[in-house]
């Protein structure tokens, strides 16, 4: 098979059916109501998400490549340009969730319209073309798992506490005592990986895509280290919330006691009181075997150092898991309730904080054209998360992936594994 064949227009035309597709299948439980609601100002609603990712295919593909193509609505670029200055001004985000109509009907209309001039559209488009509708692939994925992990927050807002979907029910739900606790008897012996000392190479290669962050690939020097097998569990988060992890400052980064007092945190995002959690499949007891989620990264610095340990830097997480393969594990394949569970490799189930900040890589050279504004212009104040999470469709990911949040957000699916000098 040639090197680019996944590149052709058949197979990118299905696997753009398939994206799409499942991006509607995701609003297929919601209400009206439920996919209008935006629970903070960094969520957006369901609704939102459905539009932006058609308004994305529709301005860079559809109207810049494909001659005689006509809007859905002129007024939509207002609605649904999400950050790029190039497309003109925008509605204020935080403000996403006052916008009722149009409708969520309405909405499915315009995809409905727009997948079928990409359609028409894909056996005739040129190959720089062809490249923007395999970004707009990788951008809809990554609003897929947004989408996901936004209405969980919404419904977490209510009450009466409302399930996504059904979620598989936990198997280990009681604690164990400590002397069962993986992190101390790993920490002692088993369960650590030497990494590579030297000069590694990390980044994506110039080979099949990859977002212009991930670029180019590099020489980088590692330090002796050893790096954790395997994901902090929740039964392990609990102890540090037992030991006063959350109200011993010196545990914390400044900024992060700071956030930790103003905000009175005190446990993961959805952890509740009675030893139970809410999730995507309402509210149930929490598996304390599976990976701690919805931490974050001030949380997980501080995890790691009550452990005795840190988290592990990019080019350390990269060269680890280089020779994993990112298909496996648990990941999103089809539109329903998602939730960590154990057992799993460093692809799927939750993303895994780094020490590293988001930043270019010697020689980045921002992608071009109006997609130049997608990752580039956010390399400030924002920390890397690798691998992929359960809300990640499977496919997305790769060992060079660099996600990033600001270190204060958790409602990502976001935990961590330890590593240390060694
Ligand atoms: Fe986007």
């Amino acid at each position: 098979m040639a090197r680019d064949d996944h590149k052709a227009p058949k197979a990118l035309g299905e696997r753009l059916a398939a994206t799409r597709a499942q991006t509607f299948a995701l609003a297929a439980p919601l209400s009206d109501a439920d996919a209008a609601i935006q629970p903070f100002p960094d969520a957006s609603p369901a609704k939102w998400h459905l539009a932006h990712t058609t308004w994305f295919f529709e301005t860079f593909l559809l109207r810049d490549h494909v001659a005689g193509y006509r809007l859905f609505d002129e007024r939509f670029a207002f609605l649904f340009n999400s950050y790029y200055e190039g497309e003109g001004a925008r509605h204020p985000r935080p403000k996403r969730g006052m916008i009722s109509r149009p409708s969520l009907d309405e909405i499915r209309g315009y995809r409905a319209y727009v997948d079928e001039a990409l359609e028409r559209a894909l056996p005739s488009l040129s190959e720089a073309a062809l490249e923007l509708v395999e970004i707009g692939i990788n951008h809809e994925q990554q609003h897929q798992e947004l989408f996901l992990t936004d209405i969980l927050a919404t419904f977490a807002e209510n009450p009466l506490e409302p399930a996504y979907g059904h979620c598989e029910e936990p198997k280990a739900t009681r604690q164990s005592s400590d002397d069962e606790t993986g992190l101390l008897r790993s920490a002692r012996n088993d369960g650590w990986v030497q990494g590579t000392t030297g000069v590694v190479e990390i980044g994506a290669s110039d080979d099949g895509f990859a977002f212009d962050s991930e670029r180019p690939r590099h020489r980088v020097f590692l330090e002796p280290h050893a790096i954790a097998g395997r994901k902090v569990t929740n039964r392990e988060w609990a102890q540090f919330i037992k030991d006063g992890g959350y109200s011993t400052p010196t545990l914390w980064l400044s900024e992060g006691w700071d956030w930790v007092q103003r905000e009175a945190i005190t446990a993961p995002l959805y952890w509740r009181d009675d030893e139970s959690e809410f999730t995507l499949g309402g509210r149930r007891a929490i598996d304390w075997t599976a990976p701690v989620a919805h931490v974050s990264y001030f949380e997980a610095d501080a995890f790691a150092r009550w452990a005795g340990a840190r988290l592990p830097t990019e080019p350390e997480w990269e060269n680890f898991a280089a020779s994993a393969d990112p298909n496996l594990g648990n990941q999103l394949d089809q539109a329903g309730a998602v939730a960590p569970r154990p057992g799993g490799g460093p692809f799927g189930d939750v993303w895994e904080w780094t020490a590293s900040a988001f930043a270019s890589y010697p020689g980045f050279a921002p992608a071009e054209g109006a997609v130049g504004e997608y990752n580039g212009k956010f390399m400030s104040g924002q920390m890397v998360l690798r691998g992929a999470s359960c809300a990640t469709p499977r496919g997305h990911s790769r060992a060079s992936y660099r996600n990033f949040f600001p270190p204060s957000a958790r409602w990502q699916f976001t935990g961590l594994r330890l590593a240390r000098g060694a």
